[in-house]
Order: structure tokens, then sequence, then C-alpha cells
């Protein structure tokens, strides 16, 4: 299967000539991908961590691995001030329009893209920051009723249906979480939920400050069984012998 390329250069961590330690994560990532291949459950995951110590580098090599295993990825830094649905609407097109290239994903892809153009058209009343080539015309009644936790959900489903077609999985990797705002923060674990129950190969790869995982546990009481919260700290380099 062709490596797909995300459109977006991660920021923030200047990347290091090599990644040092962060195998088991790695690992956890990998294993997590093979499953949704096979269309068995996986946790997402948040990653935790103090200012500093190596969290946008850890989610920028991890996007690297998942792009190398030839699986779809999306990839946002959430910076203040930015809305979630702005973010991840041009993402979540460039995706799309690739599994529309694959003949047993084309129709539900192009539905996907229906979704989006209702999405990001009710939408834009309340998050004016939304802007997202409408190629495709909104189906009625598809992620366009302007409810962000509704039109979130049908949307991510319509995604997941387009991925399991496509005999892949989707990642979804966010960096600085913890500037999503509380609703867009509960939209997307309502979202993730429903494309859990029904079995759809989606998984999130957050990352954020350690306060993240009281906010996302608080949100929704069913977060805890959505999310694992691994914490990281410093990492120490070898001394050279
Ligand atoms: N695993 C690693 N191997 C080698 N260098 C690393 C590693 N992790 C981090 N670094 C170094 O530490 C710097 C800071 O890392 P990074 O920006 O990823 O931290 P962060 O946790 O995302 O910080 P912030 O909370 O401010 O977003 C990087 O620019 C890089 O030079
Ligand atoms: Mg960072």
């Amino acid at each position: 299967m062709a490596v797909i390329r995300s459109s977006y250069a991660p920021g923030g961590g200047t990347r290091p000539p090599k990644v040092f330690g962060r195998d088991d994560l790695r690992e956890r990532l990998r294993v997590s991908i093979e499953r949704l291949r096979i269309g068995r459950p996986v946790k997402s995951l948040v990653i935790v961590g103090l200012r500093g110590v190596g969290k946008t580098v850890l989610l920028s090599q991890m996007l690297r691995d998942a792009e190398s295993l030839g699986v779809h990825t999306v990839y946002v830094e959430a910076p203040e001030g930015r809305s979630l649905p702005s973010l991840l609407a041009p993402q979540l097109r460039t995706a799309l329009l690739c599994m529309s290239t694959v003949q047993e994903a084309k129709d539900s892809a192009n539905r996907a893209l229906r979704a989006l153009s209702g999405f990001a058209k009710s939408l834009k009343v309340t998050y004016q920051d939304i802007e997202v080539s409408s190629d495709f015309e909104p189906e009625a009644g598809l992620a366009d009723n302007g409810d962000l936790v509704g039109d979130l959900s049908t949307l991510l489903t319509q995604v997941g249906e387009a991925v399991r077609h496509a005999r892949t999985a989707l990642v979804i990797f966010i960096d600085d979480l913890q500037y999503v705002v509380e609703p867009e923060l509960v939209a997307l674990i309502i979202a993730l939920h429903r494309v859990s129950q029904l079995g759809l190969p989606i998984a999130i790869v957050g990352a954020g400050l350690p306060q993240l995982r009281r906010r996302v546990g608080s949100a929704k009481s069913y977060a805890e069984r959505l999310f694992d919260y691994p914490e990281i700290s410093l990492h120490q380099p070898l001394k050279a012998k």
C-alpha cells in the first residue's frame, strides 16, 4: 500500500537528529495499528508530560511510524485560539480524497466528503475559522445540524466507514491537546466513543500537559475506557563512553 504523507509538517520541538528512547510507546502504536487493520478494538492514547520533555518530538516520530506502516494519518497541532473543527476539516478532506481513489472505498469516501461539506457549512456560523473546499454537495441531514457533538460524531463515523472500506486505519494525532476548549474536547470524546462502539478503525494519539488526564477523564465517564494516559519524562541520553 502506498505511504500517505500528511500535508502538515509538525512544528514545535526541533527535530533531533535521532529520537532517543520511547520504544515502548512506538511499539504500542504499531500494535494498535495492526489491531485496527483487522477490526480489533484499541485504546487511544493521551501522552502527557511537563513542558519540554519531548511530547512533540515523540508525536512527530509516531506520525512517521504510522505513515511508514501505510495507514492514513491526520496531524494537527492545537494552537490557542483555533477551533478543533477548523483544524481537522482540511486534514480529513485530504485523507478522504486519498481514500476515494481506492475502488472499494470510493462510495463511502465520497459520502464522507459530503458529510464534511455539510459539517463545514453548518458549523461556519459558530466556527468562523473553518476553511475547507467543499468540492462535494452536502447531503441533507448528514453532519449538517450545526451542533458540534452530533455533527462530529456523524462525520467521524462516515470517515470510519471509508477507512474500513479502504481496508486500512486512520490515526489522528493532536498535539497540545490542552488548548482544545471543553465543548470541543467533549465532542471529540463522544465522536471517538461512537466510532469505537461501531468497531471502526480510527484511533487518536493526543499529547499535552499532565492536567489533560483529569480533563479528559472528567469530560465523559467512559473516557477512562477509551484512553490510556502514558506519562513521559525528560529523556536521559546515554553518556558516550
Ligand atoms: N526522544 C528524544 N530524543 C532526542 N531529543 C529529544 C527527544 N525528545 C525531546 N528531545 C529534545 O527536546 C526538545 C524539546 O522537545 P519537545 O518540543 O518535543 O517537548 P514538548 O514536550 O513537546 O514541549 P512543550 O510542552 O513545550 O510542547 C526537542 O527540541 C529535542 O531537541
Ligand atoms: Mg510540544
